[in-house]
């Protein structure tokens, strides 16, 4: 069978570009008994490790039943996990068929037993690295997390989000692992990163934007092929430091500032490592509850991996953009976690974690929550959204609770 033929029976010939890529080189490692993960005892194992309740036993059996019996169904599941799991490639689903016409209402189903048959792989992978099982199952309960989101966007029904199904494949090749409220993947800080100073005899930390960054005039980054606004430039010789400052508050000053390099250290450049942190949904963000798990990752991460000892925490998300403290009350969850990070400015507005649109429309965009509403009428107003970036310094961890970076700077 080609992807021709295939798509054509999933009613889907249009969606053949994100879909092809892969094809005959999956099928011809199509194992011949079937894909394993849509075997009952498989599925009930990955369930439980995934930490599902029994009551979803049922859809998910009946589903594989009818995904196995389908040869076309069980070449595009196996497909859809080669390219998940085993392409040299990443891939991202959100352009592949919802199989809605197929499927009916268990389509989600689909690309949950695609997601939870992680849980093998993930587990080889942990135990090779000698990490304690409480963490890898921990770990493995992102696919449940993503069910959540699916059911919020779908009426309750079961199945996980196709624009939220590629990341499963970091968890099966990264240093990534879920420490109480939140993850964390070790690796090095990016390439256009900030670089960070700390004073060496007042402990005042500095964030500087790196080279070349665009930003408007309020000092929010614009995309970078966005050729409006200024730019950025940074240099740094053995005496000084010369550059744009970053206020922790998330926006780039407009002036330049040069300081004198003896008496500032390095505390973060890119290239060093860093735990770069994602916050799942579920669980709240209770300060006690994910300055836990920040101290856990401390801890965790040195012990197993010695050779790659991470300088600091960083987030690029919704949840770090500067906008949250026009439109949420201080005391509000959000606002107080974001408060004690040390913010800057990153390009992009991705509304998703909010609204969980694929096509984001304030038209008919949910106005269930104090925040879903407070932003519609912002951007009604005519402002922008930013997303925005965080660190937080590891030698900073106990000084949690106490706005360190606002207090010092201002
Ligand atoms: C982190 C999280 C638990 C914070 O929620 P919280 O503890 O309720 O936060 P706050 O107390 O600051 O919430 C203030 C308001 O914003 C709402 N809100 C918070 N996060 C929201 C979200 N992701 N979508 C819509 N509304 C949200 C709350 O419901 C509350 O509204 P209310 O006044 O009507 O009750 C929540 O945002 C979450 O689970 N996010 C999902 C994970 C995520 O987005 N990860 C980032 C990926 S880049």
């Amino acid at each position: 069978m080609n992807i021709e033929e295939a798509l054509k029976k999933l009613n889907a010939l249009h969606q053949i570009e994100a879909v092809a890529p892969g094809w005959e080189a999956s099928q011809r490692a199509l194992p011949e008994g079937g894909p394993a993960f849509l075997q009952p005892e498989q599925i009930i194992a990955n369930r439980a490790w995934c930490d599902f309740g029994t009551e979803v036993d049922a859809a998910l059996l009946h589903t594989a039943e009818r995904i196995r019996t389908d040869e076309t169904l069980r070449r595009f599941a196996w497909h859809c996990a080669w390219r998940l799991y085993d392409a040299p490639e990443a891939s991202w689903f959100a352009d592949w068929p919802t199989l809605e016409s197929v499927l009916g209402e268990d389509a989600g189903i689909f690309y949950l037993l695609v997601g939870i048959s992680f849980a093998l792989q993930v587990r080889a992978f942990h135990q090779a690295m000698h990490i304690p099982e409480a963490i890898t199952q921990a770990t493995l309960q992102q696919p449940r997390c993503f069910a959540d989101n699916y059911a919020k966007m779908h009426s309750g029904k079961l199945g996980i989000p196709r624009s939220q199904l590629g990341w499963l494949r970091h968890y099966t090749r990264e240093k990534y692992f879920r420490l109480g409220r939140f993850e964390y993947w070790l690796k090095p800080h990016y390439e256009h990163g900030v670089h960070v100073y700390r004073h060496t005899t007042n402990g005042r930390v500095l964030a500087f934007a790196p080279s070349g960054a665009r930003l408007d005039d309020d000092g929010y980054a614009l995309d970078p092929e966005n050729t409006a606004g200024w730019q950025t430039t940074l240099a740094i010789t053995p005496d000084t430091i010369t550059g744009y400052p970053i206020s922790p508050r998330g926006y780039v000053l407009p002036d330049p500032v040069s300081i004198p390099r003896p008496e500032w250290q390095s505390a973060l450049q890119p290239g060093d490592y860093v735990l770069d942190m994602h916050i799942p949904a579920g669980g709240g963000l209770s300060f006690e509850t994910w300055s836990a798990s920040m101290r856990q990752a401390a801890a965790f991460f040195p012990a197993h991996f010695p050779d790659m000892l991470p300088k600091a925490f960083v987030c690029l998300s919704w949840m770090y953009s500067p906008d949250l403290e026009k439109l949420l009350p201080p005391e509000s969850n959000l606002v107080r976690h974001l408060s004690e990070m040390y913010l800057f400015p990153v390009p992009g507005a991705y509304l998703w974690f909010i609204f969980m649109q694929d096509e984001f429309d304030p038209a008919t965009a949910p106005r269930d929550t104090s925040l879903q509403r407070a932003v519609l009428a912002y951007l009604e107003q005519g402002h922008a959204w930013h997303d925005g970036g965080m660190f937080l310094l590891m030698e900073d961890l106990d000084k949690l609770g106490t706005g360190y970076y606002r207090t010092t700077a201002e």
